[in-house]
């Protein structure tokens, strides 16, 4: 991937004004400091980064751990690292109250350990009430920083290395947490590395932030104002990756349907499309998410006459209730969203449909659940992630009246599971007896069996040898267990 000279940087001069340069600057000074302390410990230093939520913030850390890699880390499975790093989402209340857990750990670590550091970034860190209670709460964690400057993580742990410093040169200075997080941004900073986590599929980031503001919806708010990359570098990136083993990219943004619509040079996410189809080498593609307000005609023509596109398309439901959608700003009924669902069955007959759905909305009543049940039978779709209403304070919902009590939403919880399990199930068996390309993508070494994608999405594992790891290979599926098959591999 990209490669990152760090030749002829002076780390004794000033640092450069802009970016990336001034980051080359920071991991160059950070490794020589690195260098210095491994020498002393006659060791080399780990990190370990815990990574929650969406695609988005597993693709933050791709970025963070090239950084730290750059600098000289090497990456460890557990948190007993020198240097510890949460990548937090706060899209439910449960996530925080787990990150908040898991927080309290570390600091148990770090009473036998007191050179470790603790970083602490992504979407919760975007909400100054999180960032309160670690600052009055967790005094140990050392770094914080948001979704925004995320660019910036060797200047941070510059800046933790020379609070240490200071520290240790007088003894009587109180700890303080290196803190950086910003409201929002417009800069895109490219060229800095990444470290894959498969070295044949990857997920590229075509936009960041988002503009919808869904009434329960918190990520606008920790994730800024949608913003697009450039299509050149896109393209350039999936080359790159490409040419380096890579077969199957996943183009990543929180509505990637409204792409291209604030650069200079105006660019609908169809053509994107059609030039990543273009690409040299490439198998497969997918995308997510997609927005049904801004499924345009001219996507579903080009995915269908794409050579690489997968057959497949999230697209994200939340609920079958034209009240609630409207109440939801989804921009959207349902009948929209059906007459969608024929439109995309009419020109890819094989599409897999995969949606998100949200149970006991505000004022949800047992007519409009019964709406979003019917709309899941009406679609039939492949899969579906089901969610339970979260309050997020900030966002309207959490200021509407009638909110569902927990027993009321609990048992529609498993209403919908039911059904939706059913729908998967029956899409599934459609394909009993079938011989189809998957993408083996890991290894299960104890019981000797692969596990792979069909280009819909669907699990198949099958018996083969590990070297198939990232390579297509063609499987009859023969038993097919709901949600996954067991085939073999012909
Ligand atoms: N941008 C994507 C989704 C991002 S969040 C889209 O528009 O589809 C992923 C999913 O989390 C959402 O689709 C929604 O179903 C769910 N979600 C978001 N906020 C939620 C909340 N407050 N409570 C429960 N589920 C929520
Ligand atoms: Fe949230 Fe809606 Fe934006 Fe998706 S489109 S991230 S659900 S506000
Ligand atoms: Fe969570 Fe942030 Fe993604 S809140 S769902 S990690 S955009």
């Amino acid at each position: 991937m990209f490669e990152l000279n760090l030749q002829g940087i002076d780390i004794n001069g000033e640092p450069p004004k802009s970016d990336p340069e001034r980051q080359y600057y920071y991991i160059a000074k950070c490794r020589d400091h690195l260098k210095k302390r491994e020498a002393e410990l006659g060791r080399k230093l780990t990190y370990h980064n815990e990574t929650f939520g969406c695609q988005m913030n597993f693709k933050d850390s791709e970025k963070l751990n090239g950084v730290l890699e750059a600098i000289g880390y090497e990456p460890r499975d557990d948190e007993k690292a020198d240097f510890v790093i949460y990548n937090t989402c706060t899209v439910r209340e449960n996530a925080n109250d787990r990150v908040y857990g898991r927080i309290g750990y570390l600091g148990k670590l770090k009473k036998s350990r007191n050179d470790m550091i603790i970083a602490m970034c992504g979407c919760m860190m975007q909400e100054p009430t999180a960032v309160e209670k670690i600052k009055t709460s967790y005094r140990f964690v050392d770094l914080i920083f948001g979704t925004h400057n995320i660019f910036k993580l060797a200047e941070l742990i510059w800046s933790v290395y020379e609070e240490r410093e200071q520290r240790a040169r007088d003894p009587k200075l109180k700890k303080r947490m290196v803190i950086d997080v910003w409201k929002d941004t417009n800069e895109i900073i490219e060229e800095l590395p990444s470290s894959l986590k498969y070295s044949f599929k990857a997920g590229v980031n075509i936009m960041f932030g988002c503009n919808n503001f869904c009434t329960y919806c918190i990520v606008p708010y920790v994730r800024g104002r949608e913003r697009s990359r450039r299509p050149d570098d896109i393209i350039n990136e999936i080359k790159d990756m490409v040419s380096h083993g890579v077969v199957e990219i996943m183009l990543l943004g929180q509505n990637v349907n409204s792409y291209g619509k604030n650069l200079d040079e105006p660019i609908t996410f169809a053509e994107l499309l059609r030039r990543v189809d273009e690409v040299e080498g490439i198998k497969r593609i997918r995308f997510m998410t997609s927005h049904p307000k801004d499924l345009s005609d001219e996507l579903i023509d080009v995915i269908a006459a794409s050579r690489h596109v997968c057959r497949h398309i999230h697209l994200p439901v939340q609920s079958g209730s034209n009240r609630l959608l409207k109440a939801m700003n989804r921009h959207y009924t349902r009948e929209d969203y059906l007459l969608l669902v024929d439109k995309l069955k009419a020109k890819i007959p094989d599409i897999a449909i995969t949606t998100d759905i949200i149970v006991g909305f505000p004022g949800e009543t047992e007519e409009d659940f019964e709406d979003t049940l019917d709309i899941c039978r009406k679609v039939g779709y492949d899969s579906a992630f089901t969610f339970i209403y979260s309050k997020r304070t900030g966002t309207p919902a959490a200021a509407m009246p009638d909110q569902v009590p927990e027993e009321v939403t609990s048992e529609r919880f498993k209403r919908l599971l039911d059904v939706v399990g059913k729908c998967s199930e029956e899409r599934a068996k459609t394909l009993t007896g079938k011989t189809l390309p998957v993408l083996v993508e890991e290894e299960n070494r104890t019981e000797n069996m692969l596990t792979g994608r069909l280009d819909n999405n669907l699990l198949v594992h099958f018996n083969g040898d590990p070297s198939l790891l990232g390579s297509i290979v063609n499987v009859r599926l023969n038993e097919c267990k709901g949600f996954y098959y067991i085939g073999e591999q012909v």
